[in-house]
């Protein structure tokens, strides 16, 4: 039984049909990557699939499933029920999303304490464990600040660490790294990796970044303005890309591909 299985889906901004018949399925535990040039329809998809699409957003056909359970015509209440202890998501930025005038402590506190009866230090004790899991050592300065004293990486992996408190099965990353330097995206990326291994959780990554995509997905779906042009085993893609946009894909990043291979 797959884990999230998605036919047809159509969705629209206004009368504007932005997303045209995508179907595919992700099973427990794949990593699937979403590439496809600025404006595709990565973040849409990923939207709708948490029920988060802007208010213009509608989808118009289609059906998405998650482990059998109808997601379109799901209840709010049902929903919001699902995202953190089901799935959950990565932002490209983690600072922007988070509210800025809570601290850190009470913003992990709540996103447990929607879903779990735990006390505030039982929920700090979780939340310390996952940080050192991912080795963020200095836990206590961390978890006293506001996101704005952060930086935009420790941010991200702030981010990480709620999105996994809860060990969701179906982490969504929306170009998690692509605002961090080389050296901090590699770092975000191995603890994605580990956190996805150790909790043996699916991710949908939505990149640009076809090395990223290489090193890290099982699977990968290729979106060209809203189509579903390609999809199948990471390796069989990017070794023989069936289409030309996927072939330019590939080679507008030579250097980055060898940087990483
Ligand atoms: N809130 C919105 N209202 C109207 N149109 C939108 C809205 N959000 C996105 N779009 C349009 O939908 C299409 C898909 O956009 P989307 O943001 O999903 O692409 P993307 O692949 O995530 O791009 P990027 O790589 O730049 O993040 C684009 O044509 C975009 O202009
Ligand atoms: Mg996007």
């Amino acid at each position: 039984m797959p884990l999230l299985s998605i036919r047809n889906l159509k969705i629209n901004y206004g009368p504007k049909e932005v997303l045209h018949n995508i179907s595919f399925a992700l099973e427990p535990g794949e990593i699937l990557g979403l590439i496809g040039e600025s404006g595709s329809g990565k973040s849409t998809l990923l939207r709708a699939i948490i029920g988060e699409l802007s208010s213009s957003g509608a989808i118009t056909d289609g059906t998405m499933e998650y482990k059998n359970r109808d997601l379109i015509n799901i209840s709010e209440e049902e929903l919001r029920r699902l995202l953190g202890p089901e799935i959950s998501i990565l932002f490209q930025d983690s600072k922007n999303a988070m509210c800025q005038i809570r601290k850190i402590r009470d913003l992990l506190y709540e996103a447990m304490n929607a879903h779990l009866t735990i006390s505030f230090t039982d929920a700090m004790n979780r939340a310390k464990r996952l940080m050192v899991k991912i080795g963020l050592t200095d836990t206590d300065r961390i978890l006293h600040s506001y996101p704005f004293e952060l930086s935009g990486g420790m941010n991200q992996r702030v981010g990480l660490v709620m999105a996994m408190l809860l060990q969701p099965s179906l982490l969504l990353a929306d170009e998690p790294t692509s605002a961090l330097d080389v050296t901090l995206q590699k770092q975000v990326i191995k603890e994605i990796q580990l956190m996805q291994q150790t909790y043996h959780m699916a991710v949908i990554f939505a990149t640009h970044n076809i090395a990223l995509a290489r090193q890290i997905t099982d699977k990968i779906l290729v979106l060209k303005d809203g189509e579903l042009i390609e999809q199948g085993n990471t390796k069989d893609v990017l070794r023989n890309p069936q289409r030309a946009y996927t072939k330019d894909l590939i080679e507008a990043v030579p250097h980055l591909r060898r940087a990483n291979d």
